[in-house]
């Protein structure tokens, strides 16, 4: 039976790869802060699941998880935990955004190197990186989440060419959707302004991508569509359209 470590399992993106990963006969480790979610899942999940309520924003949390797992051979590493302020940068609260940059960008950082090195050794596992389609540029209105993106975005597709010049067998990929109906938007502050994706239809889209060896993965063809723009489009015109899509998700 293989192992799966998830961060932010508790909600979102996260919840629905835990719900598939155990339909396909995974062994789960989840992690979050909301420890009753976190005890429910245990339960639904049944007796091989281990949860780890743990705040990855604090200092030396990423090193914990990875200490919880001694032992366990983790198979696939999904770095999903994060969320986004919203707000001018000059508006936006310092100490909400130095939480983001050690949640999106500190702890994805320290678990993929903790976690690859093991994985180098034998040579097998995964790791799936949760970017955004925020990753493939500059976001107004959410500019520390959109560069915590873009970090996420550049550190996997890095590790994945050095690994590719190994030889290696592990896998690395990193998800980049675009808006998916998760507690995402709730906890940012804002509204959807367009249509979001289903989570699930993401999640499951995710995993069978990353098993199968791709490095990007952009769920649906409005996001695909999305990329391609981005790749074409100069970085200050990408912004100026960014801020105007960022512009109609305030809720004031
Ligand atoms: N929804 C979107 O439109 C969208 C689009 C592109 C990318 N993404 C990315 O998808 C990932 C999952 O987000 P989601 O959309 O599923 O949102 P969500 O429903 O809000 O889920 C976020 C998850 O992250 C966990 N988390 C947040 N802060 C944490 C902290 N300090 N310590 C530990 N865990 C923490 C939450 O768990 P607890 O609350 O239990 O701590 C929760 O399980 C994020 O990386 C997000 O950036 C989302």
């Amino acid at each position: 039976m293989k192992t799966a470590l998830i961060t932010g399992a508790t909600s979102g993106i996260g919840r629905e790869i835990a719900v598939y990963l155990h339909s396909l006969g995974w062994r789960l480790i989840l992690t979050g802060r909301n420890r009753e979610m976190l005890c429910k899942m245990a339960k639904a999940f049944g007796s091989g699941t281990r949860t780890l309520s743990i705040d990855l924003s604090k200092p030396g949390a990423p090193q914990q998880v990875f200490a919880f797992c001694a032992g366990i051979q983790v198979d696939l590493l999904v770095n999903n935990a994060g969320f986004g302020v919203f707000g001018e940068f000059t508006e936006t609260p310092l100490a909400q955004e130095l939480e983001l940059i050690d949640v999106n960008i500190r702890a994805v950082h320290i678990l993929t190197k903790l976690f690859l090195r093991n994985m180098v050794k034998r040579d097998s596992g995964t790791i799936l990186n949760v970017g955004s389609i925020a990753g493939f540029t500059s976001g107004p209105l959410l500019s520390g989440y959109y560069a915590s993106k873009n970090y996420v975005v550049r550190l996997t597709t890095a590790i994945r060419e050095e690994l590719r010049r190994k030889g290696s067998n592990v896998k690395v990929a990193v998800l980049c959707p675009g808006p998916v109906d998760t507690n995402f938007n709730n906890r940012a502050g804002v509204t959807f302004s367009v249509k979001p994706a289903n989570p699930r239809y993401v999640a499951r889209y995710a995993v069978d991508c990353a098993l199968d060896g791709k490095c990007i993965i952009l769920p649906g063809l409005f996001v695909k569509i999305g990329w391609l723009g981005m790749q074409l489009c100069p970085e200050t015109i990408a912004a100026r359209f960014v801020y105007e899509f960022q512009k109609r998700k305030s809720k004031s």
